[in-house]
């Protein structure tokens, strides 16, 4: 909310641009967390109705030091765009290649349709001759902002080449890794999309 939208600007609106807020809100919920103490370190939070983002810093704010964990989640009608994805989503390995590489791709395509859009991603031909994105959303356009980046794991196959073809195209630059880290008999590989045209 700006000074404008609501008057002059009042001690909380002040208080709340001093203190690096996104809306006065955030004071509402400082003080029922001072007078409830509901949100502790460690907590996992979901704020509903998140926009533009008060409460999560101040959700955040309450979690306390990074060792004690905690999360906080929130959602809103109002899009927000993420400046980065990451996807270190993997299926429970069974051992059986094609049955855990097709799994993983299934993974990283749901990865890349919730950052990107449907719009963007390539059409899926349907049994009735139409395209998937003739019956989706042409402005299905995914939570990824322009300029942002995007990290995927997957279980390199053949098929995982698909992505990195799909990604080039979209971002300035696309790009495989197989961090040090990685476990030398495991087949996980990182695809790290930089910067959405
Ligand atoms: C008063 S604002 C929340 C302010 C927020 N707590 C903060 O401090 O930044 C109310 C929010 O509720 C959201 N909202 C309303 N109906 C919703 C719905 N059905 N699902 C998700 N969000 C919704 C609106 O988009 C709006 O951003």
């Amino acid at each position: 909310m700006s000074a404008a939208a609501g008057g002059t600007a009042d001690f909380f609106y002040r208080e709340a641009q001093r203190l690096g807020y996104v809306a006065r809100s955030a004071f509402k919920l400082v003080q029922i967390q001072k007078q409830y103490k509901l949100i502790t370190p460690g907590s996992a939070v979901l704020d509903l109705g998140c926009a533009p983002g008060a409460w999560l810093q101040v959700a955040c704010q309450s979690l306390g030091p990074l060792k004690t964990g905690g999360v906080v989640v929130g959602v809103d009608l109002k899009k927000k765009g993420f400046s980065v994805v990451l996807s270190d989503m993997c299926p429970l390995v069974s051992g059986i290649t094609t049955r855990d590489s097709a799994l993983s791709m299934e993974l990283g395509m749901r990865a890349l349709d919730l950052a990107l859009g449907g719009s963007k991603l390539p059409d899926v031909p349907l049994e009735d001759g139409q395209t998937e994105k003739q019956l989706n959303k042409e402005d299905d356009v995914g939570i990824l902002k322009p300029g942002g980046h995007l990290i995927v794991k997957l279980l390199e196959s053949e098929d995982t080449k698909d992505l990195i073809k799909i990604c080039k195209p979209l971002f300035r630059k696309s790009s495989w890794l197989r961090p040090k880290a990685t476990r030398s008999n495991s087949r996980e590989i990182y695809l790290i999309c930089q910067g959405l045209n």
